[in-house]
């Protein structure tokens, strides 16, 4: 059964926009390889993020710093090659654009054309302008990011709830409308009181797609390994577990082991 108001063959940011002109939420997912960007775009998702969380998710580092622009682009181009409804976007990665907007344009050009994908995001507001504006310029379609921004966790010192407190919710709802003006074509919010977010929503007609932002924006996103279970040690309470795939797998893994061990596997049927 499909619960879209419209069947999108091809979804792009324009029909991002149309879903939040129409009342249709937003389905957004990460992905970083092939094989699960396949399930996910065959599952009918509107957005495929090649998040910066792919440091943390496919490499084990602590944070999402260390991923390179290289790593992002072999990351997206295997998504790319796996797509053929959903939206990739690919977040430009920590070092890429924050010394200056010949820089950051100069990445995102890499990605585009490298990577195949379809839209970048990166993270920040108003000190961000002027490289969003030159990226905006080339053509490439930008996705922002406000509230926890986890590229500057060592200024924030923790991952939790941001813009809580009146200045932060100030600055982040103009960083909103900056965002909008400048040309960008949704917004993702992470980690910021519902009440706010859904303000922020109201306040923008381009998409707000919310990650522990409550039910009143335009669209959600998870990274895929938390909602699917794998990383099964990490459980904040905006995060909606929909498999234990960390315990199917260990069961399925454990049993393979004792039938190679007890000379089980392979059997008859499984050699030539
Ligand atoms: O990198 C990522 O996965 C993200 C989402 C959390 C929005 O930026």
């Amino acid at each position: 059964m499909s619960v879209a108001k419209k069947e999108y063959k091809r979804i792009t940011v324009k029909t991002l926009v149309d879903m939040k002109t129409n009342g249709e939420k937003i389905s957004m997912l990460t992905a970083y390889d092939y094989t699960m960007a396949k399930i996910v775009d065959g599952s009918g998702i509107d957005v495929i993020l090649v998040g910066d969380s792919a440091s943390n998710v496919m490499a084990g580092h602590e944070t999402t710093l260390p991923i390179t622009l290289d790593q992002m682009i072999y990351h997206a181009s295997s998504v790319v090659r796996a797509v053929e409804r959903a939206l990739v976007v690919v977040d430009l990665p920590f070092g890429s654009y924050q010394s200056d907007p010949k820089e950051a344009l100069r990445s995102a050009i890499r990605i585009m054309k490298e990577s195949g994908g379809h839209a970048v995001k990166l993270e920040g507001g108003k000190e961000v302008k002027e490289s969003i504006k030159r990226i905006l310029n080339a053509g490439i379609p930008v996705m922002g990011h406000l509230g926890l921004t986890p590229q500057s966790i060592y200024k924030f010192g923790t991952y939790t709830v941001r813009a809580k407190e009146e200045e932060e919710a100030d600055r982040l709802k103009q960083d909103a409308l900056m965002l909008e003006k400048a040309g960008c074509f949704a917004i993702v919010l992470e980690k910021i009181p519902a009440k706010l977010a859904q303000e922020v929503a109201k306040s923008v007609s381009i998409p707000v797609i919310g990650i522990g932002a409550g039910n009143g924006v335009d669209g959600q996103v998870l990274v895929l390994h938390d909602m699917i279970g794998m990383t099964h040690e990490f459980h904040p309470r905006f995060l909606r577990r929909y498999m234990n795939l960390y315990e199917d797998m260990t069961t399925a893994i454990s049993q393979y082991v004792t039938d190679v061990k007890t000379e089980d596997f392979p059997n008859e049927e499984e050699q030539y």
